[in-house]
């Protein structure tokens, strides 16, 4: 029996939906709130910023009414701030842009905020935590990517994990109030490690979404000590 590193902490878990069937993201999504997830993470990929292309605003409209949970959208594009007005009018509750794809980022995040909605900024594998300093105080969510964007069902790099410390004694030290968001290659071998280094939102989509008993996954990834 190993000491619970999360007590008192509320660990979230956000199902990605990369990982569904695409010819059916709806029931996906419905999958997503009943095996027992508290965000849906929906991934926008663009094709230049990631080598990989997924789905746009209206599919993120079209999926709104499907589920009561929190949609989780995570902005994997360049220019980010062309589309904040249409991903916050389609549904997203947090809009998470990348530090590396502008570079009027508190621009950006301040747009989000205006809409009513909670912005989020996330970093690449070799992003430090550090260049986020400036940017903490704007943010209600910071998404550390563990594996390179652009695909599920990838090996995290351990490496990146350390960043949530960092963040976690960032925002100790300033006195703010943002989750920790970890994404990437995050299964039952990696999530103790996971949450010792401060995660507070876990996604994870292969580990869920090729699950036969998803349910007990995240009840896993839940509590796994
Ligand atoms: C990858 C996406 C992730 C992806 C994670 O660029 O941002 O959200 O779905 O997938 P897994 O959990 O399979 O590594
Ligand atoms: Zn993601």
């Amino acid at each position: 029996m190993t000491a619970n590193p999360t007590r008192g902490r509320k660990i979230y878990i956000a199902p990605s939906v990369l990982s569904a069937d695409f010819g059916s993201l709806a029931d996906g999504v419905r999958l997503g709130e009943s095996m027992g997830g508290d965000f849906i993470h929906l991934d926008v990929m663009d094709g230049s910023f990631v080598p990989n292309i997924t789905f746009g605003p209206k599919a993120v409209h079209d999926l709104r009414p499907v589920s009561k949970l929190p949609f989780d959208v995570h902005l994997m594009i360049t220019r980010p701030e062309s589309y904040v007005d249409v991903f916050c009018d389609a549904g997203a509750d947090y809009l998470t842009i990348h530090y590396e794809a502008t570079i009027h980022v508190h621009r950006v995040l301040a747009a989000i905020a205006e809409k009513g909605k909670k912005p989020g900024i996330a970093i690449v594998p070799t992003t430090p935590a550090e260049a986020l300093r400036d940017v903490l105080p704007f943010v209600k969510i910071v998404l550390v990517m563990t594996v390179n964007p652009g695909f599920g069902g990838q090996t995290i790099i351990p490496r990146c994990l350390k960043k949530v410390q960092t963040l976690a004694s960032m925002r100790a030290e300033e006195g703010l109030d943002f989750l920790i968001e970890v994404d990437g290659g995050i299964n039952r071998n990696t999530i103790r490690e996971a949450l010792r280094a401060g995660s507070d939102v876990i996604v994870a989509g292969a580990a869920l979404y090729e699950n036969a008993d998803p349910a007990r996954e995240v009840a896993f990834l839940k509590n796994p000590w």
